[in-house]
């Protein structure tokens, strides 16, 4: 009887990378292997890496380092690096000389390299079932690689340019997996307001088609560009019935002449009309955004400015990050004089003030009444069922398992600054 083989996929990063593994699973599920939980377990082991900051690098550079017992320990493992880091010339030769170890290194397109390595037929992306998490949502990603160029970002340079999935194809997707008994779907781009450019389909048609699907579901998407973002397709959500009333758009930095530097194509004003016209015509939205901090060039006043806008605009919540130098960037080569340990502070200081919005901002919604989606225990107590809001806002409440995977009307009585609770009316 032939050995069953076990992999082990781990996967650093952004939930497009998380998308791609669940890809890499569902193939390696057709071929024979089973999932496991650690390295220690398996015979194959496969890293999707992010290059997105130095300190996601650092945490693979430690967790591949520890790779080299068990490989000296049972010579016939075979361990792949693969993803955002591998697509870095610098970066393959360095595991290449670090990690003698290591059997191949093949960058973000994973499908098209992992069959010949051990030993399967080709496939392509489209045939392959990815092995989804849980059982009421998905990720779908629509497009794969990034045009804009910000200058801080390595994404366009190792995903390469924007290509879009054909929308047949996507709504094919989303309408089986409502059929699977899938309700809160995830549509995924590095930039989904310029989804289609290349297919003629253009982003609002896509979700008018979905919204369209048979069904009460939930779809969401990210991540929105501002400069992108559209007042047709707010205008198109706020009469929608199953489009999310969650918009991440990330700002980056409160100060125009940063945004120039970072080659964002908005101003300050700008992105304020933006965010202020989508509160207007959706009410019941949430904002939410990602802020970098110390940027090169960018001095205390422009920093301020930040502060000044997140108050302005009061989100939800914010991802907030300080610039980590991407080699090949435009901004690698900019003058970057002030020294980390003020970068830290302006960060301490932001997460204060976004601590503080954050802290509040759910209590809106006491006494209101929000349809969500029951999808499994409590987050707060395991004695509650928890659900997503049309907001993407976590909801807990008390109910009964009958309810998993089914709307509900949950009228709020208490706010967390990360949660709702309420009680089903
Ligand atoms: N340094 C720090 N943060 C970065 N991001 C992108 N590139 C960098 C970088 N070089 C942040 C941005 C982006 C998020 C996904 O990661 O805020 O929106
Ligand atoms: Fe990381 Fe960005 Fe690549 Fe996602 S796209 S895996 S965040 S580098």
């Amino acid at each position: 009887m032939e050995k069953i083989r076990k992999a082990y996929v781990k996967t650093y990063g952004c939930k497009q990378n998380f998308a791609d593994s669940e890809k890499v699973t569902g193939l390696l599920l057709t071929l024979g292997y089973i999932p496991v939980k650690t390295p220690e377990e398996a015979d194959l082991i496969i890293f999707n890496t992010c290059a997105v900051r130095e300190n996601a690098e650092q945490r693979v550079f430690g967790n591949v380092g520890a790779l080299k017992k068990l490989k000296e320990d049972k010579p016939e493992l075979v361990i792949i690096l693969c993803g955002c880091m591998t697509q870095q010339p610098h970066m393959a030769e360095y595991f290449k000389t670090k990690f003698p170890f290591l059997d191949a290194i093949i960058g973000t397109d994973i499908l098209a390299s992992l069959p010949s390595i051990i030993g399967a037929e080709p496939v392509s992306y489209e045939d392959v079932k990815p092995l989804r998490e849980g059982k009421y949502s998905a990720n779908v990603p629509i497009m794969n690689g990034c045009d804009n160029f910000c200058t801080y970002c390595v994404v366009p340079l190792v995903r390469g340019r924007e290509v879009s999935r054909e929308p047949a194809s996507i709504i094919s997707e989303v309408k089986g997996l409502i059929e699977e008994g899938r309700r809160d779907i995830l549509l995924l781009g590095q930039n989904v307001n310029s989804y289609g450019k290349d297919t003629g389909t253009g982003f609002k048609e896509l979700l008018q088609e979905l919204d369209n699907l048979d069904g009460e579901f939930i779809i969401s998407y990210m991540t929105s560009h501002p400069k992108d973002c559209k007042k047709e397709l707010i205008d198109f959500i706020a009469e929608s019935r199953n489009i999310s009333r969650h918009l991440h758009l990330p700002v980056q930095s409160g100060s125009s002449r940063i945004l120039k530097l970072m080659n964002r194509g908005y101003s300050r004003e700008q992105y304020i009309e933006l965010a202020e016209y989508a509160r207007n015509k959706i009410p019941e939205i949430s904002l939410t955004t990602d802020i970098l901090v110390g940027f090169p060039g960018e001095n205390y006043e422009d920093f301020k400015e930040t502060l000044d806008l997140i108050e302005k605009i009061g989100f939800d919540s914010a991802y907030t990050f300080i610039y980590s130098k991407r080699k090949g960037t435009a901004a690698a080569d900019f003058a970057d004089p002030v020294p980390a340990e003020e970068k830290s502070a302006w960060f301490r200081e932001l997460l204060d003030v976004q601590g503080r919005i954050s802290e509040r901002s759910y209590e809106k919604f006491i006494g209101k009444t929000l349809r969500v989606l029951c999808l499994g225990e409590g987050r707060t107590s395991p004695e509650l069922l928890t659900g997503k809001s049309r907001q993407g806002i976590i909801v807990d409440f008390a109910g009964g398992d009958e309810l998993l995977g089914k709307f509900v009307d949950i009228k709020i009585n208490k706010a967390l600054p990360w949660a709702l609770k309420g009680e089903i009316i």
